[in-house]
């Protein structure tokens, strides 16, 4: 295996879903107490699907069910057959545990590889991970990924961010993996020291671990010379490499559907809404061995869209946000995306911002901090409450503050240990 991309007839890869997903269901059954229970409640049992249809009526999985069942009650191997553990935390609460078999590791990398070869890298290409190493998934899921696909692996981790800056200038990296917050920081390093970012080695920037807009994509694409493709994935499901946009088209996520079975829920009533209704993305694990998931609800919305011709694999859009992210401002649902959408759009402001929501007195009070891209003549702050009332019928206060001023992402794993 060498992140070879197959082209599976739908049909043959319904099949193939099919066998997967009876083995997981049996396999969550027989070994996960959490789950044999769940089904019960449900009154269903692993036999009681005949079609992929029929997953519909089995229960779903949730963060709170991971964390109930903290540190390793959803491990379907014993702990000696677990190679390797990774976490994730929120914001409250013990993080979420999550455990891989030797074989899990390797259909991750194997993935990982696939995903970085459609994203346009090839054997022998020099990738910088700028993905945290460590609980998080993403250095070491990236790192295991271009090892496999045969590139030069450079594995800086996130954090010191000129020493960043002097790898990408010395070791000449095609690729960098790296949120496209931090990725923002970098460029902001760079021309601090004087380096154009568009004169660099780099050409492809794989970016994800959270939400970022097309707007974003544009300007990043522009300021910095590459090419900008989305990664998705999360660690209850695998860690990054659940979903990939191909460099060639960068028309959303295809979702390796060999191995993960989406589907979109309402979040309210939880029906499963046909392909093109935007809703909760829900995974189902079909190959995993330590920890299966079953109908993991992953709190983020997207669309599912048909595939392309290379590859046949349904995509899924962009992600929007996350239903916990989600903000309500006098009754209307905002998400941070769409005010990036419209920072983006106003000359003078760049996309370092915060969205600040507090109710002083009985009503909602939505305040956007933004940082100004340079010496600014007008007013860009104006303008932006403008269009943000325009575009998203919200009235908000727009601070403009200086170049700086807003604390830097350092990339996501270093969200997680400053939590701990
Ligand atoms: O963020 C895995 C990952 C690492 C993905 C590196 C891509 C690159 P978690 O820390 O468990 O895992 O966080 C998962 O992050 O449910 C989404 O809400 C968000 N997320 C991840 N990728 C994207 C993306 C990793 N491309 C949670 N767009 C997910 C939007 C994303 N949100």
């Amino acid at each position: 295996m060498s992140g070879e991309i197959p082209n599976l007839a739908r049909t043959a890869l319904e099949e193939l879903q099919l066998v997967r997903l009876r083995e997981t269901l049996q396999r969550a059954w027989d070994h996960v107490p959490h789950h044999r229970r769940a089904f019960e409640a449900a009154g269903v049992r692993p036999d009681d699907l005949h079609t992929l249809a029929d997953l519909a009526r089995f229960p779903f999985t949730t963060k709170a069910d991971l964390r109930a069942n903290y540190p390793f009650g959803m491990f379907a191997v014993p702990r000696e057959q677990v190679n390797r553990i990774h976490a994730s935390s929120g914001t409250t609460g013990k993080p979420t545990v999550v455990g891989y078999t030797s074989d899990d590791i390797d259909v991750w990398s194997e993935l990982m590889a696939r995903s970085i070869r459609l994203a346009g890298g090839r054997p022998g290409d020099v990738v910088q991970v700028s993905y945290g190493y460590g609980l998080f998934t993403g250095g070491l899921g990236a790192h295991y990924g271009a090892e496999r696909l045969g590139c030069t692996v450079v594995p800086v981790s996130g954090g010191m961010t000129s020493r960043q800056v002097q790898l990408i200038t010395d070791f000449e990296p095609r690729i960098i993996m790296v949120t496209p917050s931090y990725f923002l920081a970098i460029l902001d390093e760079m021309e601090a020291q004087g380096i154009d970012p568009t004169l660099t080695s780099l050409e492809i920037g794989i970016f994800g671990a959270e939400p970022w807009t097309d707007e974003m994509r544009h300007a990043i694409e522009e300021r910095a010379g590459i090419t900008a493709v989305d990664i998705y994935g999360l660690s209850e499901v695998m860690g990054p490499g659940v979903s990939q946009e191909a460099a060639a088209s960068q028309d959303g996520l295809h979702i390796w559907e060999d191995h993960f079975l989406p589907e979109v829920i309402d979040p309210v009533t939880h029906d499963v809404l046909p392909d093109g209704s935007e809703g909760e993305l829900v995974f189902t694990s079909l190959t995993k061995q330590a920890m299966p998931v079953i109908r993991y609800r992953t709190r983020d919305l997207t669309t599912l869209l048909p595939g392309t011709t290379v590859p046949a694999f349904r995509r899924m859009r962009k992600v929007t946000g996350r239903t916990d992210d989600m903000m309500i401002v006098r009754g209307v649902n905002v998400f941070p995306s769409q005010i990036e959408e419209q920072i983006l759009t106003v000359p003078g402001l760049s996309p370092h911002y915060l969205c600040v929501l507090t109710r002083p007195g009985n009503l909602d009070e939505l305040t956007v901090r933004v940082e100004a891209s340079g010496t600014v003549e007008e007013s860009p702050g104006v303008v932006l409450a403008e269009r943000i009332k325009q575009h998203i019928g919200v009235s908000a206060r727009v601070e403009v503050v200086e170049r700086h001023a807003l604390e830097r992402s350092l990339g996501k794993a270093k969200r997680i240990d400053d939590q701990r």
